[in-house]
This record gives structure tokens, sequence and C-alpha cells, in this order.
């Protein structure tokens, strides 16, 4: 298990993360790394060219593609320091002929897919929350045209069922919202359902995981 060292300094992000030379360790990453690795691995089985957007530090990476050594993966993420970290990590886990360098892919962009070929799985953690909803837009219309009949859409956060969900949920609905009017905790059947619909995938799986999170998996069909 990788423990952040004690030679560390502190960068701020949606919370404070640790960083040794360029890698960094995000709390929560740490926290739900495995319990989203094995996630992955009960649902996504059939996958093996892999897109991630919005890697962050990297570490869900790092995890997946350990329990699943067969993966070819392809990080990815807008922020410049995200992705020296991901390509720090690789490199300190000696994993780059498994896990591609880092793109700089914002969902907002429509040209996004361009830079993939053959991928059947997508994966996006803790993202759609955590930008305007024209990124969750982009990253369903992309899947929509990216992934072949079949190929899976693996999407971990918090969510809303019909506008309800766990008290810890609302109130980092409220917190999000107070930061940027325009993230907020998204709904599986107001947005999202009707989103895969209109990208051509339905969704087949709610897992739930620790901490009122859930791991929703969408279907090309
Ligand atoms: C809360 S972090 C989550 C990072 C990582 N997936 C995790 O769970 O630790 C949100 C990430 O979304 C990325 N992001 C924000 N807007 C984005 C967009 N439009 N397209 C792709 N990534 C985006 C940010 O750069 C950041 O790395």
């Amino acid at each position: 298990m990788d423990k952040p060292p004690k030679d560390r300094k502190l960068s701020i992000a949606l919370e404070p993360r640790e960083i040794q030379e360029e890698r960094l360790f995000s709390p929560s990453a740490g926290r739900n790394k495995d319990f989203i690795a094995e996630a992955f691995g009960a649902l996504m089985r059939d996958c093996r060219n892999i897109v991630e957007i919005a890697s962050g530090t990297g570490e869900h990476a790092i995890a997946i593609c350990k329990a699943r050594p067969n993966l070819h993966y392809f990080p990815s993420d807008p922020d410049p320091q995200s992705r020296r970290s991901i390509e720090a990590w690789r490199r300190h886990e000696n994993m780059q002929q498994q896990i591609a360098a880092a793109l700089d892919i914002d969902s907002r962009r429509s040209d996004w897919i361009e830079n993939f070929n053959g991928v059947d799985g997508i994966v996006c953690i803790n993202m759609i929350h955590i930008a305007p909803f024209a990124a969750c837009e982009g990253l369903f219309k992309g899947a929509g045209k990216l992934l072949p009949v079949g190929g899976k859409l693996f999407l971990y956060g918090p969510f809303m069922r019909e506008g309800e969900t766990a008290p810890s949920n609302l109130d980092f609905d409220r917190s999000l919202k107070s930061r940027n009017p325009d993230w907020g905790v998204r709904d599986i059947d107001r947005a999202l359902v009707p989103l895969a619909h209109e990208n051509g995938m339905v969704l087949t799986s709610i897992r739930p995981m620790p901490a009122n999170n859930h791991v929703l998996i969408f279907k090309k069909d």
C-alpha cells in the first residue's frame, strides 16, 4: 500500500493533497481507490482498453491497473499539475507499458474522442459534480460515439435519485453550489438516464459504495 512519505508539501485542490516530487496523494483517493478498483474488476470484467476522463492524481489508474494487469489504460486530465502527477505515478510504479502518458482532455470539447481507437471502457471518477454540467454532457456524448455496442461507461461519485440523497450528499451539494453555481450532485433519474438515452446508452448497474457514493454503469446499446 502506498503511504504518503514524510517529506511532503501541501497542494490545495478541493481537499489538501500531499505531494512528493511530482506525485500527488489525494486523501479521498487514498480512502476509495481499493473499493473502486474492486468495483471496476466486478463490473468492467469484459473491457480491455480504457480511457479515464479526469484522472486527477493518477492514484485510481494505478490501483485499477494493478488489479487488472491485462488492461491498456489511457488517463487524462485538463489540469497540468494532475498530468505531472499521473506521469510521476506511472514511472514510480514502473507501469509505463500498461498506462499511457496522460492526455490533456476537457470533456466539454466535442473532439476529445479523436484521441482514441478501439476503446471499450470509459472511467470517470468524481468529476461530473465538480464541473459544469456541460462536462457531463460532453462525457456522455463522447462515450456514445466512442464506445462500441456493449462498451461501458463507469461513473463513480455521489448522486441523487429523484431529488433525494443522503444528508451528507445534500450538504456536499450545497457546498459545491456555494463555490460554483454550475457544480452540484447530479440526479440519476432526472439528468443522467435521459442523457444516456440521448446518446445511445442504458443504465445497467447501480452499486452502492462507502460514504454514500455509488458506481453507475452505462452500457452502449
Ligand atoms: C475532484 S477531482 C477528481 C480527480 C480523480 N478522478 C479523483 O477522484 O481523485 C476532479 C477532476 O476533474 C477534472 N476536470 C474538471 N473539469 C473537467 C472537464 N471539463 N473535463 C475533464 N476533466 C475535468 C479536474 O481537473 C480534476 O482533476
